[in-house]
């Protein structure tokens, strides 16, 4: 297939791309470098820079569609930003797939989507009632994208993630980790301090109603979360618009993770507590059984300690392309 991937020069956006090419497939990354880099693009892959509102869809068979904005802290301060780019982007970019006749999209969605769960795990038929703006955008285009289904025959997939880290090695043995500048999300934050590029990590609240008071979340791998994006674009019927999750069902606390990367690392990697951050739900687990059932996608890398091994080469090998803090 020819497959455009928006935000491909992002963490996951770059894993995808990297394991569409191996499977055979043509790939265009389109990225306006706000956050990821060039660098990140794989091999093989075509690179063109530009904004979601002019699309490069000439002769694309599919649409692979990362390109968000993705920090829920930020999106509270900041949700004009958090709408205009993720529901107002995106509906441009579907209205030029539609004029197009591009017809298969796979949605970068979000646990973000539920807001505080009310059972757990959170499967998909849960009430969506995001706490932060990112959230709800990515909730909107959740419900734009079936009504392109519904109305103009689109088939789309929505790929709600948990929390991702990891790194995934390709074939040609470049190493693709996280390594966003600013620096935002836990599991690099804590490797950072291990690394000695940083004294210590902050923990953001822990007075939340969870065992240890720490936030708790599904880590999901990079390479994981990645196999489950070629499952749904092979999926993808006309349409038809399917919501998956994409978590391992399995919930560790800030606290847990910084256990685990003490060991990892062999760093004490001190912690101070502070404030929560807002917009954090106090739990976020996943149930993936739908797309197991459905899609016989199965997580092979589901243990947090792979996980936070996995980021810890990458951190610290030659191979991972290096980031200069963006603008
Ligand atoms: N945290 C800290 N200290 C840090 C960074 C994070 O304590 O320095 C905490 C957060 O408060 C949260 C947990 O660690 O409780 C995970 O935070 P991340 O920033 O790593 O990830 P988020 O849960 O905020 O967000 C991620 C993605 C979103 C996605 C969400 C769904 O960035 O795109 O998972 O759960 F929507």
């Amino acid at each position: 297939m020819r497959v455009l991937v928006t935000g491909g020069a992002g963490y996951i956006g770059s894993v995808v791309a990297a394991q569409l090419l191996e499977g055979g497939n043509e790939v265009t990354v389109f990225d306006d470098l706000s956050t990821g880099h060039e660098d990140a693009v794989p091999y093989g892959a075509r690179f063109i820079r530009g904004s979601i509102e002019h699309p490069p869809l000439d002769g694309m068979d599919a649409v692979l569609h990362f390109a968000a904005k993705s920090l829920v802290g930020e999106s509270v301060r900041q949700p004009g930003r958090y709408w205009a780019h993720n529901f107002v982007g995106t509906a441009k970019l579907l209205e030029a797939m539609r004029v197009r006749g591009v017809r298969k999209i796979v949605f970068s969605s979000t646990a973000a989507t539920y807001g505080e769960a009310e059972r757990l795990p959170i499967q998909e038929d849960h009430p969506t009632r995001p706490i932060n703006p990112y959230g709800a955008s990515k909730l909107a285009v959740d419900h734009l994208l079936g009504a392109h289904a519904e109305l103009h025959g689109l088939g789309a997939v929505s790929l709600r993630y948990f929390n991702v880290a990891g790194a995934y090695t390709a074939r040609d043995g470049r190493v693709y980790g996280e390594r966003h500048a600013p620096e935002t999300h836990l599991i690099p934050n804590i490797l950072k301090v291990a690394a000695g590029e940083s004294e210590s990590v902050r923990v953001f609240g822990a007075d939340f109603p969870t065992p240890d008071g720490t936030c708790v979340r599904d880590y999901i791998h990079v390479a994981d979360l990645a196999r489950a994006h070629l499952l749904a674009l092979e999926n993808c019927s006309p349409a038809t618009h399917k919501i998956y999750n994409l978590g391992n069902g399995a919930g560790s606390s800030v606290m847990k993770v910084l256990n685990v990367a003490r060991e990892v690392t062999g760093h004490p990697i001190p912690a101070l507590v502070g404030n929560r951050r807002p917009g954090d739900p106090a739990v976020l687990v996943a149930s993936s059984e739908k797309i197991q059932r459905e899609l016989a996608w199965k997580a092979e890398r589901g243990d947090l300690e792979t996980m936070v091994s996995d980021a810890w080469a990458a951190f610290r090998s030659p191979e991972t392309p290096q980031v200069a803090p963006s603008a």
